[in-house]
């Protein structure tokens, strides 16, 4: 036999030197939800390890996490003052760009803030945006996300991700950022986010479930792998320095397509859902959770993401599994 291939895989010195995927923790960003208030750790049901922090208790939590070696958040404000017109997503005093300042000030560049950027936590019916006859309207909603953008860059964002996928929202961005003086602040785009059943734990966490309809009008269609190159393409065109797929393991493939059609770095989103599944069957004794997490970890990185946001990178350090 002239290929044996078990030679490679006989011990595992051997099986180290020949790997082809490697992990380390400065691929990964870990997501937080900031609520109003003071004193705040309240649990998230449906996501086992993850609450929500009103800002003085998330500092505190952050700080043990840099000492982890997690130096990498994106915050998602969870707004408790809605209205049509999602006025409180974008004022200097609305609750992001209030909780960016206070992290800048005791962390400063130590810690690398990405801000989420969209409207759901502030509308009053749920949508990422502007509401008119029943359907989100695009361009009014593009000028909220721009300001939102600039609010978050003015409290020291350093990246900003915006997941509304509305049409021309990333161009709008970075023309607004770099007519203000932000032409440092990074954008990584929501380039292909998909009408997913697998936000189902998330919406709980931001409080932005739509009170009516779906998101199917904005979202992309699960079915679309040409339309998703499409889309992201449009947002590296439109300046984008990073494009990210959401969710993550059932869309692998549009990682990898992405991968061989774009020299930009790849982020991936592993999603509330896919999280809260994992978290569910290893409590049951289903499933051996270090095991099945480091396999998904290193699934996304083979497909080509070289970022990756997921909740589980607290327990992975804190349990060194990597
Ligand atoms: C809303 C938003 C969602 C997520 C991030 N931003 C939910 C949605 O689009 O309905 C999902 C994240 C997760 O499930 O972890 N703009
Ligand atoms: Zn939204």
């Amino acid at each position: 036999m002239l290929h044996r291939p078990r030679r490679l895989r006989k011990n595992p010195i051997v099986r180290e030197m020949v790997a082809e995927t490697k992990l380390s923790k400065d691929m990964f960003v870990y997501p937080y939800f900031v609520v109003p208030g003071k004193n705040v750790n309240h649990p998230i049901d449906a996501m086992p390890g993850i609450s929500h922090f009103s800002t003085d208790t998330l500092l505190k939590d952050i700080e043990k996490g840099l000492s982890l070696g997690i130096n990498k958040i994106m915050l998602f404000g969870v707004g408790d003052q809605k209205s049509e017109d999602a006025k409180s997503a974008y004022g200097a005093s609305s609750l992001v760009p209030v909780t960016v300042r206070e992290l800048k000030k005791q962390f400063g560049d130590d810690l690398y803030v990405v801000t989420d950027v969209c409207v759901c936590s502030y509308t009053n019916h749920g949508h990422c945006g502007i509401m008119h006859n029943d359907y989100v309207q695009n361009d009014v909603t593009v000028d909220l996300i721009a300001k939102m953008a600039l609010a978050h860059s003015e409290a020291g964002a350093d990246m900003l991700a915006p997941s509304d996928m509305m049409d021309g929202r990333v161009a709008a961005i970075r023309e607004k950022l770099d007519s203000n003086g932000f032409e440092n602040v990074a954008v990584m785009s929501h380039a292909t986010k998909f009408a997913s059943a697998y936000y189902g734990p998330f919406r709980e966490a931001a409080d932005c479930a739509p009170s009516k309809g779906d998101r199917k009008a904005y979202q992309m269609d699960f079915r679309n792998p040409d339309e998703a190159l499409r889309e992201a393409l449009l947002d590296e065109a439109e300046g984008a320095d990073v494009l990210m797929v959401k969710p993550g393991l059932a869309y692998l493939d549009v990682i990898a397509r992405l991968k061989q059609n774009t020299n930009l770095p790849i982020a991936v989103y592993n999603v509330s859902g896919e999280y809260s599944m994992i978290k569910a069957a290893a409590e049951r004794g289903w499933i051996d959770e270090q095991k099945v997490v480091m396999e998904t970890m290193y699934a996304f990185a083979r497909a080509g993401a070289s970022i990756i946001t997921t909740y589980h990178i607290r327990d992975i350090v804190e349990n060194k599994w990597m």
